[in-house]
C-alpha cells in the first residue's frame, strides 16, 4: 500500500440475505483528494460508507482506510476518520455546543482541546450564534452544519460524507458546499455520496458512478460527461396523437430507443461527445416536430 493512497476497497462484496447490495466494489481515494460516489438511491453508498467506516463487514473484498484494514484494525480506521450519515446524528435536546462536547468525549478527547475546538468549529459553521439553543431549534442546514462539525471536533483526516446535501434548501446546500470545499483546501480527504451529478461535479475531482452495487463508470467529471453524458436530441410534440411519430423518426435518427415522457421525447445520438467536431443535433420544437431536426 504506497502512503499516498487513503482508502481503497477492493471487490466489495455486500449480502444482506437475497439482497446483493454491494456486487464488486473497487474505489481508490489518494490522500487530499474529493471523489464524489454518484448513484440513485439504493445504489449501495451507504453500504459502501458503512463498509469502510467499519460499521458493516463486506461478504466479501477487502478494504483499507488510512492504511489500516477495516476488518482486522477497525479501532485505528475509526481514529482516522470522521463520518456524517444520511440523517443527521444529532441529540434534539442538547444545544450545539453541547452536542460538539459529546462528540468530544466519545472520542476521549482532553476537555480543553474540546472547548477550544467546539468554539473554533461553531464559528466556521456559522452556528456561534444558536450555540447555546437545544438543537431541536436549529433548521435542517443548521442541523446538518452541527452534524457536519461533529464529525470533525476529533480532526480526522479523512472523511465521510453520506448525501450531506440530500432534503437541503438550495442555499443550505450551497453553504454547505463553501464548508466542505474549505476542509478540503485545509488538506482533509474527503469521499462524498450523493445523487446529484451537479453535487459531484462541484466538489468532486473524481467520481465513481454505481448502480447495483457497481462500478459503472469512473472519472474526471468531463470524462463522465463524454463518456456517459453525452448528446441528445429531444423533441416536444403538441399533442400525444404526434408522439408515435416521433419515436419513430428519433429512431432513425438514433438508432437508439428513446424515452418518452408526456409531449417530450428524447434519445441519445451517437454524433460524439461534447466538445469533439462531429456534428450533434439538439432541438425543441414547441408546437409541431420539425423536420430541420436530423
Ligand atoms: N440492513 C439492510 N438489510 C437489508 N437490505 C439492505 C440493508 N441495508 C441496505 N440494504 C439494501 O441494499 C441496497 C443498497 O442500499 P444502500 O447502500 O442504502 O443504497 P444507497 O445508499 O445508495 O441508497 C438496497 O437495495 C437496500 O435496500
Ligand atoms: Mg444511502
Amino acid at each position: 500500500m504506497t502512503s499516498d493512497i487513503a482508502v481503497h476497497a477492493e471487490g466489495l462484496v455486500k449480502h444482506f440475505g437475497e439482497v446483493k447490495a454491494l456486487d464488486g466494489i473497487d474505489l481508490t481515494v489518494r490522500k487530499g483528494q474529493v471523489v464524489g460516489l454518484l448513484g440513485p438511491n439504493g445504489a449501495g453508498k451507504t453500504t459502501t460508507v458503512r463498509i469502510l467506516s467499519t460499521l458493516l463487514k463486506p461478504t466479501a473484498g477487502t478494504a483499507t482506510v488510512a492504511g489500516f484494514d477495516v476488518v482486522k484494525q477497525p479501532d485505528d480506521v475509526r481514529r482516522a476518520i470522521g463520518l456524517t450519515g444520511q440523517y443527521a446524528a444529532v441529540d434534539e435536546y442538547l444545544t450545539g455546543r453541547e452536542n460538539l462536547r459529546m462528540f468530544g468525549d466519545l472520542y476521549h478527547l482532553a476537555p480543553k482541546y474540546v472547548k477550544e475546538r467546539s468554539a473554533e468549529l461553531l464559528e466556521w459553521f456559522d452556528l456561534t450564534d444558536a450555540a447555546d439553543r437545544p438543537a431541536k431549534t436549529y433548521s435542517g442546514g443548521m442541523r446538518r452544519r452541527l452534524d457536519l462539525a461533529a464529525s470533525l471536533v476529533a480532526h480526522p483526516s479523512i472523511l465521510f460524507l453520506d448525501e450531506p446535501t440530500t432534503g437541503l434548501d438550495p442555499r443550505s446546500r450551497l453553504g454547505l458546499w463553501g464548508v466542505i470545499e474549505n476542509l478540503v483546501k485545509e488538506g482533509t480527504t474527503v469521499l462524498l455520496t450523493t445523487q446529484y451529478l451537479e453535487e459531484a461535479d462541484q466538489l468532486a475531482e473524481d467520481i465513481v458512478v454505481i448502480d447495483h452495487g457497481k462500478v459503472i463508470a469512473h472519472g474526471t467529471s468531463e470524462q463522465l460527461k463524454d463518456e456517459i453524458g453525452g448528446d441528445r436530441v429531444e423533441v416536444t410534440v403538441a399533442d400525444s396523437g404526434a408522439v408515435a411519430g416521433a419515436v419513430e423518426a428519433l429512431r432513425q435518427v438514433s438508432g437508439a430507443d428513446a424515452l418518452v415522457e408526456d409531449l417530450r421525447i428524447s434519445a441519445p445520438v451517437s454524433g460524439g461527445p461534447v466538445g469533439s467536431q462531429s456534428p450533434t443535433c439538439s432541438c425543441v420544437a414547441p408546437r409541431s416536430m420539425t423536420s430541420s431536426c436530423r
